[in-house]
């Protein structure tokens, strides 16, 4: 299983009940084993859940990366389109020397449109073209004006060397009962 910094942990934790957030399988049976080792893998009476893995995939390069200037991609799924974004100062669940490196889902959490635009000099996205909801990006896509009760799906994103890697969302992103399911996969590796 993949470690998780503590920038992860503590954006895991805030999101409550995160864990049905991000795409979580619950099966009828998992695999296992006992304390000592033995078993088929499969065990058919023990409930039990499997949290799906996001793709890791690489979004931008740390020393290409602008402040004020977004980087715009599509994650984990084919049409969830995403803000990437140097703020300037550090954000909750900033990334990056400064903390200041963030992402976003730009589908409104109201009723689903597209958020077009990143206001630097407020530091929010939007207001949304559909009925004006802006949301704040420093203070983890809290909802700062407008119709939506809800606050951005915000992504975890780790950097490697010069490489900046999202690596899974917090939160529900609008119209998908599973952040997970729904279209293709953008590539990666898990
Ligand atoms: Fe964005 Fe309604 S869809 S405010």
């Amino acid at each position: 299983m993949p470690s998780v910094s503590r920038r992860e942990f503590l954006l895991l934790g805030v999101a409550t009940g995160a864990v049905a957030a991000v795409g979580v399988v619950v099966p009828l049976s998992i695999a296992t084993k006992d304390s000592f080792g033995n078993g088929d893998g499969t065990d058919s009476t023990m409930p039990g859940a499997v949290v799906a893995v996001f793709p890791k995939v690489r979004v931008a390069s740390l020393s290409a990366l602008r402040e004020a200037e977004p980087v715009i991609f599509d994650y984990p799924l084919a049409g969830q389109s995403n803000v990437l974004v140097k703020l300037g100062e550090p954000a909750m669940g900033g990334t990056g020397p400064d903390g200041d490196i963030v992402g976003f889902s730009r589908i409104c959490t109201h009723m689903g449109c597209t958020l077009p635009e990143y206001r630097h000099e407020h530091k929010v996205l939007g207001p949304c073209p559909c009925h004006f909801t802006t949301f704040d990006l420093i203070h983890g896509g809290q909802v700062s004006l407008g119709q939506a009760t809800q606050n951005l799906p915000q992504l975890l994103l780790t950097i490697e060397g010069d490489d900046i890697y999202a690596t899974g969302v917090v939160r529900l992103i609008y119209g998908f009962a599973d952040n997970l399911q729904g279209a293709q996969r953008v590539g990666g590796t898990t």
